[in-house]
């Protein structure tokens, strides 16, 4: 669908009277679209099949690391993290426990509290140093149990090279590079990089490589390759000779065919960028195909089975929003991330007085991660719920009670059912809250929220990098 932009309208208009005087004929001017959509798609629907606590840490655990990281703090290390599993492994009834190693796990600690020690000072923890994968799965991969969560996010499709080859990328608002597999691509257990597309001179006339290396350490490997230019398109507008990498060597990470993505998509800013070129957005806006580094989500929720999910840049797309709802805040965050300031915090018909509460905003964190204190007090309003002995929640599945943060004077409420987030176990009526705190690591002395699908699901969300400024509304 193409659609006006309004400032070129308007200086078509300028124009026109600029000149009326003495042009007759206006010359038509090609309208310009003023954003481009496309579908996102989830890229995992996993975790219903495993322990509804273990899993929930799991989420903890990797949204730990992102808020650590947006928030440039110190990230938990793998043996905090590695702990609270065990710690919800040891709170299961003792069938349940059944399902892990403990053993294997105790062994697993033991030897990461050794090398913590052991290590100089200042290398204790390790550095989270990408949003997307972070998990040192290989590390406890005895265990067959994963520090974090793999639930990595939403996919969409570009179209590369001179062939129009598709690729499927992950959508990760937390980080800025785009890459895609190169041809030859090898993984690091000795393999190639498995059944996906890859990119390079034989299906592509218009690849043009450079010698520019270029890499991204993971907590678990690293993605690494050279800068290429070739043309991108993106929901129908073409970029000739966009610059981004290609992969040469990927770990195992991302190798796989349980791995439903080629490559990855960064839609952050470009100040986080480790490739250090542009963003795709950037480029596109510089190039004026996009009249504002805007981008916008409507991320689509599971349980209305609608797949309905959309990215949107350069604007706003006004089929997924009410504009009566609109609120543009000030971006607070100085990583190149989003957060904004909450106004109020009510839940049911109780307002909890909350007026100094920051919202971290990521569409790659599922969970809403909160001081311990607020996440108590939340659940103290909800009827039915109940506290573990290791401070996570559970509400009844079919809860009603609705939360709703004031952001920019403006009410949003949460759909009941992202927060009843999964069963605690099959026919149990009780769910694991979305509503979680950290059990880990310094981060819970002030009031930063770190909150990912389970609010965001419920809102339309954009932000606008020359404006540095957040933009919500409520879904239409
Ligand atoms: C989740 O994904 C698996 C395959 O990974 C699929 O078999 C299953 O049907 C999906 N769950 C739902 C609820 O669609
Ligand atoms: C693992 O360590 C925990 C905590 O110290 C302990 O309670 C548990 O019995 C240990 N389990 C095994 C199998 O070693
Ligand atoms: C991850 O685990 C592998 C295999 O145990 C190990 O060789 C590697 O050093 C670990 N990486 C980090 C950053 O801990
Ligand atoms: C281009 O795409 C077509 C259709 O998918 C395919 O048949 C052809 O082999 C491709 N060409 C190259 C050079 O990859
Ligand atoms: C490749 O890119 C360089 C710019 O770095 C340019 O000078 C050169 O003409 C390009 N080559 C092709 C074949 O487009
Ligand atoms: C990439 O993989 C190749 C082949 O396995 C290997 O020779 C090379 O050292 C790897 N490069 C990096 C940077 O890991
Ligand atoms: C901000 O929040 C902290 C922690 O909840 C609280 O102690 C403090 O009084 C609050 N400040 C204001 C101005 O509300
Ligand atoms: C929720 O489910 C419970 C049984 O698990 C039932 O007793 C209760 O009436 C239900 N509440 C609502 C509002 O449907």
């Amino acid at each position: 669908m193409i659609r006006f932009n309004e400032h070129s309208v308007f200086s078509l208009l300028a124009f026109i009277l600029l000149l009326s005087s003495r042009v007759i004929a206006v010359p038509a001017a090609t309208p310009k679209p003023s954003f481009v959509s496309i579908p996102l798609t989830p890229a995992s629907n996993s975790s219903e099949e495993l322990q509804g606590p273990v899993v929930l840490q799991q989420h903890i655990n990797r949204g730990l690391r992102r808020l650590a990281r947006m928030t440039g703090r110190q990230s938990p290390s793998d043996y905090d993290l590695l702990s609270a599993i065990r710690n919800r492994i040891l709170n299961l009834p003792s069938g349940r426990r059944s399902h892990y190693k403990l053993d294997k796990i105790n062994e697993t600690l033991a030897a990461l509290h050794q090398r913590l020690h052991a290590k100089t000072p200042g290398s204790v923890a390790t550095r989270d140093e990408d949003s997307v994968l972070s998990t040192n799965a290989s590390s406890i991969h005895n265990t067959h149990l994963s520090i974090e969560a793999q639930d990595y996010g939403y996919m969409a499709q570009l179209k590369i090279g001179s062939n129009q080859t598709v690729f499927t990328l992950l959508v990760d608002s937390g980080s800025s590079d785009l890459w895609v597999p190169a041809e030859g691509c090898h993984g690091d257990d000795g393999g190639d990089c498995g059944p996906h597309t890859a990119l390079g001179p034989h299906v592509s006339k218009t690849f043009n490589a450079t010698k520019q290396p270029w890499s991204i350490n993971y907590v678990s490997g690293a993605v690494s390759g050279y800068l290429v230019r070739d043309d991108v398109t993106i929901a129908g507008l073409k970029m000739t000779a966009h610059e981004f990498g290609v992969a040469t060597n990927e770990t195992k990470d991302f190798t796989p065919d349980s791995i439903p993505f080629d490559g990855l998509l960064g839609t952050g800013k470009d100040t986080l960028s480790r490739q250090g070129v542009p963003t795709l957005l950037t480029s596109l806006y510089k190039a004026k195909r996009i009249s504002a580094p805007i981008i916008s989500y409507k991320l689509p929720r599971w349980a209305d089975f609608k797949n309905d999910g959309e990215m949107t840049l350069g604007g706003m797309d006004p089929q997924h929003y009410d504009p009566k709802t609109v609120v543009t805040m000030k971006n607070i965050n100085t990583f190149g991330y989003w957060a904004v300031d909450v106004g109020a915090v009510q839940i049911g018909s109780t307002d909890l007085k909350w007026s100094n509460r920051t919202i971290l905003m990521d569409t790659g964190t599922t969970l809403m991660i909160a001081p311990q204190a607020d996440v108590d007090a939340i659940h103290s309003h909800i009827p039915g719920s109940k506290r573990d002995d290791s401070g996570s929640w559970t509400v009844p599945c079919n809860m009603t009670t609705v939360l709703s943060l004031t952001i920019g004077g403006k009410k949003f409420p949460l759909d009941p059912r992202d927060i009843a987030f999964f069963q605690v176990e099959g026919g149990s009526p009780d769910c694991m809250s979305g509503i979680a705190a950290g059990g880990v690591g310094p981060f819970y002395q002030n009031n930063d929220w770190l909150v990912g699908d389970v609010f965001l699901k419920n809102v339309y969300f954009s932000t606008d990098d020359e404006k540095n400024t957040v933009t919500i509304a409520k879904q239409k």
